[in-house]
């Protein structure tokens, strides 16, 4: 009898544990976003009031002692002093944030924090992990006061300790088609730090604008950051070096490192419309106001285009600390290389078999040179083409292959494919979405992202650093706009970079995004209802004989309310459980989200007739 119980006893534990760890308890992660790795429920809970102290013991954490400060006071009356732990005894009523005394599992980056009834412990390895702890207290207070009517700051009673799982956590910002000011820069920043991402890539170079100023040739500015417009306005904007600078500061104290995108030898016609002396014809040409990729690019084959590019690097590397340097290399078309005397000839001095060849010669020439100055080399994918230069990281955009080729040949590779990560794209049914640039992609789609392709070997994943969301600026003039485009689906995308494989799950995170939808919402920010988009899906079924409907939408179990008929539904409709039968007699089905009873973002309808 003893050993039946025993028995059942362990069967029960069992039972327990296996329904523990499948069973996701959203009240436990505290809607955090990006999912920390381990977060444990503890006794006691830590409320600041008007005594309590930040500590900070190890080197370089005056700055995220600061941050937190601000970020208490921005959310409440409490501005807590700042100490070092060399001026105190007291740990009484304090936030210690400590780098003393290595931990092996926190790495760089990771972090841990442990609650207790009179103090809060952050520890990390280095001020970067102590970094993004506080940003994880400042969700957590921000979370906490949604569902409090009071000012108070309370940190949970948790136990947590987090690490990314990538290296590289990217968003990339054009401003080249379109102008965005320093004020917003450094809000893309604050969003950015928010949700963990730690680079942020600044296409400064395009074909319709030159947004950096370059000492040594004026006119990159003058001439090329402006263009006129189809109604004869004009239009364009750069940023100065003091404000480069500003910007680049301001990212280190976000722990955020700056890659700036110079392109070439392509998208390169505002260049050229200032000095056309570095095209294939030297002819002269505008700024252009229309979207597309141009045929006239740098001229390989003259000396003075490598002396212009190396004259406006040397500028850029003394602006930008970070190791990398972004020299674009996409979408040059070879037409003008064809056809000119002067790149025809390097091609045969240098034995080039193809213009392909001469993108490769071009690219590791550059490569060469910022080696030389201690830089790395970046570039999008077609960089592969005609030989990949070594060292060089390459920007898998066309999909993963490149990547994987690059990383076969044992170089660093970032992902960012158009198919998850173009945050241009539409993120809902493109009739109900501001104009995009095409393509689809929806929250899921960015969740569901694997960087790490599967058939590569494991010193070979090991180069994939990380991805990043590319924001193209063609149909996106305001900040609002990219808030839009950005917003939710960085949050999914800060969880495929910074949360671990093990944990991630996609109905915990449309749990947390409801949180995060309220704080946009409380902050003003603008965003995407594509989640409440209802898609229908019509299925045969052979066997019955008989059409069904699917009814599904990206938002955590919604409560759908359709008509068969073609009439408004309200919450006196029928209410979407599973797949509809449908019949001859049903016409159109239209069908909405509702909360409280209210129609959340619209109707949609579905044509049985025309399917
Ligand atoms: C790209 O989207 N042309 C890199
Ligand atoms: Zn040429």
């Amino acid at each position: 009898m003893k050993r039946i119980n025993q028995l059942l006893l362990a069967f029960l534990f069992l039972f327990l544990f296996v329904s523990c760890k499948n069973e996701f308890n959203p009240s436990t992660e505290y809607s955090l976003i990006p999912l920390p790795y381990s977060v444990r429920e503890d006794a006691m809970s830590f409320e600041l009031n008007n005594d309590t102290r930040i500590i900070f013991s190890g080197d370089d954490l005056e700055n995220s002692s600061e941050i937190l400060q601000k970020y208490i006071h921005n959310l409440s009356e409490i501005k807590p002093v700042i100490l070092s732990q060399s001026e105190t005894k007291d740990l009484n009523n304090v936030i210690l944030l400590s780098t003393v005394g290595f931990e092996d599992r926190l790495g760089k980056e990771g972090y841990r924090i442990i609650v207790d009834k009179d103090k809060v412990i952050i520890k990390s390895n280095d001020s970067d992990g102590i970094f993004y702890a506080v940003q994880t207290l400042y969700q957590l207070f921000e979370l906490e006061q949604l569902n409090a009517n009071q000012n108070t700051l309370i940190i949970p009673a948790i136990r947590l300790w987090d690490e990314p799982r990538f290296s590289y956590r990217g968003m990339h910002l054009d401003v080249g088609r379109h102008f965005f000011d320093v004020e917003f820069i450094k809000h893309y920043l604050d969003l950015m730090a928010y949700y963990k991402f730690n680079t942020f890539h600044w296409h400064l170079t395009e074909d319709q604008g030159w947004r950096i100023e370059i000492k040594k040739y004026p006119k990159l500015t003058e001439v090329g950051a402006w263009r006129t417009e189809a109604d004869g306005s004009r239009y364009g904007g750069f940023y100065t070096q003091e404000e480069i600078k500003e910007i680049v500061a301001y990212a280190k104290n976000l722990h955020i490192t700056v890659i700036p995108e110079i392109e070439m030898p392509g998208h390169s016609r505002a260049a050229l419309a200032a000095y056309p002396e570095f095209s294939c014809t030297e002819k002269a040409l505008d700024v252009p106001n229309n979207w597309g990729v141009f045929e006239d690019i740098y001229c390989a084959g003259n000396d003075k285009t490598f002396e212009f590019i190396e004259d406006v690097l040397d500028e850029v590397i003394a602006l930008f600390p970070g190791q990398y340097i972004h020299i674009g290399g996409d979408e040059a078309p070879k037409a003008r290389w064809k056809e000119c005397a002067k790149c025809q000839a390097l091609m045969h001095k240098e034995a080039l078999e193809n213009e392909h060849e001469l993108q490769s010669y071009f690219i590791k020439r550059i490569n060469k040179y910022l080696t030389s100055k201690g830089k790395k080399l970046m570039g999008w994918d077609e960089i592969l083409e005609g030989g990949l230069a070594e060292n060089a990281t390459v920007m898998s955009w066309r999909g993963m292959e490149g990547g994987i080729a690059a990383a076969r040949q044992g170089n660093q590779v970032v992902m960012t494919p158009t198919s998850h990560c173009y945050f241009d794209y539409y993120q809902a049914d493109r009739a109900f979405e501001p104009k995009a640039i095409g393509g689809y992609l929806p929250l899921k789609r960015v969740y569901d992202f694997e960087p790490v392709p599967e058939d590569l070997f494991t010193e070979q994943k090991s180069l994939i650093l990380g991805a990043q969301g590319n924001v193209w600026t063609e149909y996106m003039h305001t900040p609002d706009h990219i808030e839009y485009m950005i917003l939710p689906r960085m949050l999914a995308l800060s969880e495929v970079l910074w949360g671990s494989k093990k944990n991630n799950n996609w109905e915990s995170f449309q749990v947390r995004l409801q949180d995060h939808f309220k704080l946009f919402d409380n902050k003003g920010f603008r965003y995407s209802k594509g989640t409440y988009r209802i898609n229908f899906e019509m299925k045969f079924d052979s066997v019955k004989n008989q059409n069904f409907v699917n009814i599904s939408s990206e938002q955590y179990q919604p409560k759908i309310f359709y008509s068969l008929n073609g009439s408004k539904p309200d919450t006196s409709s029928y209410l979407y459980k599973s797949a509809i039968t449908v019949s001859a007699e049903d016409s159109i089905i239209r069908a909405g989200i509702f909360e409280n009873g209210k129609l959340i973002h619209g109707l949609s309808t579905f044509d049985l007739g025309n399917e």
